[in-house]
């Protein structure tokens, strides 16, 4: 079968499509045709080496976090899943290793794919999906009638992000470039800010949670949006941040919330749910994987609606 790995941190350039043997199995794992892989941010922090002390340095190393696919073969402890199955997973973030023709995972990896969800858009959802989720539900506990800033509104996480925030009653104003304001507003926001017209500091509004997607906005920065008793989410965590909010949200009103993905089999039931009533994925390109590097590269640099997916064969 066909793998991406690389043997050394770097850009694009280091992914190789290398040839390797099909994993086997423990009895309480499955095998997975994999159909297709969505593209993350957090895969080229991981491969670009920004991520050492969470992945460390041993090489070869593999790429691609969640998946869709369709059970091959199945250990004799496996009860929830049969021979034929489609579902949708996820490997550890960063381990990865979803970017082969076969993948074997443990049950709590993977849940059903959503029936009415194409194997390209389900591969979208499980990351980002659940970041959205344990985002609105979780750190910021939105609740009706709130005002909920999120910044970068239109990548993968915002994608959801809005759509769940709405679905809970609150009003969401989008933060996006030019290209998303018309998605955000299909997408449901309330009010949509075009960054790169206004600069959020000076919006003469206050909320009950500010989420930053794009990294570029600070808790510093942050504060003036925030009402006295507001959330503040970054997705950036690192031992020095996670110190501070310990810190500051023992004395401040105003928390920092941090973001570390924690997958559940009840988060990705949840999501299934929600992809099969009415959560909308949206897929910006769909590459092959003989074009992952393009597929990457193309991904880190150029503005995203959505998700972007990498289909195998
Ligand atoms: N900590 C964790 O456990 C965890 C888990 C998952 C993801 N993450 C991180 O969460 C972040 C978001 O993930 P994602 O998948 O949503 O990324 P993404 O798809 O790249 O989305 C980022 C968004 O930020 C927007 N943006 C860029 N510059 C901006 C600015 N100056 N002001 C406002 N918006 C701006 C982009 O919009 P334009 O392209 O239109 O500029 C884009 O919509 C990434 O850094 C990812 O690595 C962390």
């Amino acid at each position: 079968m066909k793998k991406v790995m690389y043997n050394q941190f770097g850009d694009e350039s280091v992914l190789e499509l290398v040839e390797q043997v099909v994993p086997g199995i423990q009895k309480d794992q499955l095998l997975i045709r994999v159909k297709a892989v969505s593209i993350n941010p957090l895969d080229w922090k991981v491969y670009g080496g920004e991520m050492k002390l969470m992945s460390g340095s041993k090489f070869p190393k593999s790429v691609g976090i969640d998946f869709s696919g369709i059970v091959d073969q199945i250990g004799s402890d496996v009860t929830r899943f049969k021979v034929g199955d489609a579902v949708i997973g996820l490997l550890d973030v960063f381990k990865g290793g979803a970017l082969a023709n076969y993948v074997a995972v443990h049950e709590t990896d993977i849940s059903p794919k959503p029936a009415n969800v194409s194997f390209e858009k389900a591969a979208a959802l499980p990351v980002t999906g659940l970041s959205a989720l344990q985002i609105i539900d979780q750190l910021a506990a939105v609740g009706p009638k709130q005002d909920v800033l999120i910044n970068g509104a239109t990548g993968g996480i915002g994608l959801f992000a809005v759509q769940i925030a709405k679905k809970r009653g609150a009003r969401v104003t989008a933060v996006v470039s030019t290209k998303g304001v018309e998605e955000a507003i299909k997408w449901g926001a309330d009010t949509v800010v075009d960054y790169t017209k206004q600069a959020i500091k000076q919006l003469n509004q206050q909320f009950d949670a500010v989420i930053d997607l794009s990294t570029k906005l600070s808790f510093k920065e942050a504060k003036s949006l925030m009402k006295p008793r507001a959330v503040f989410v970054s997705t950036l965590p690192s031992p020095l941040t996670l110190l501070y909010s310990f810190v500051n949200n023992l004395i401040s009103g105003k928390k920092l919330k941090i973001l570390i993905l924690k997958p559940t089999v009840d988060g990705l039931t949840t999501l299934t749910k929600l992809a099969e009533t009415d959560l909308e994925v949206v897929l910006d390109k769909t590459y092959s994987l003989s074009n992952v590097r393009e597929a990457y590269r193309e991904s880190r640099r150029t503005k995203i609606m959505g998700k972007s997916v990498i289909v195998l064969d």
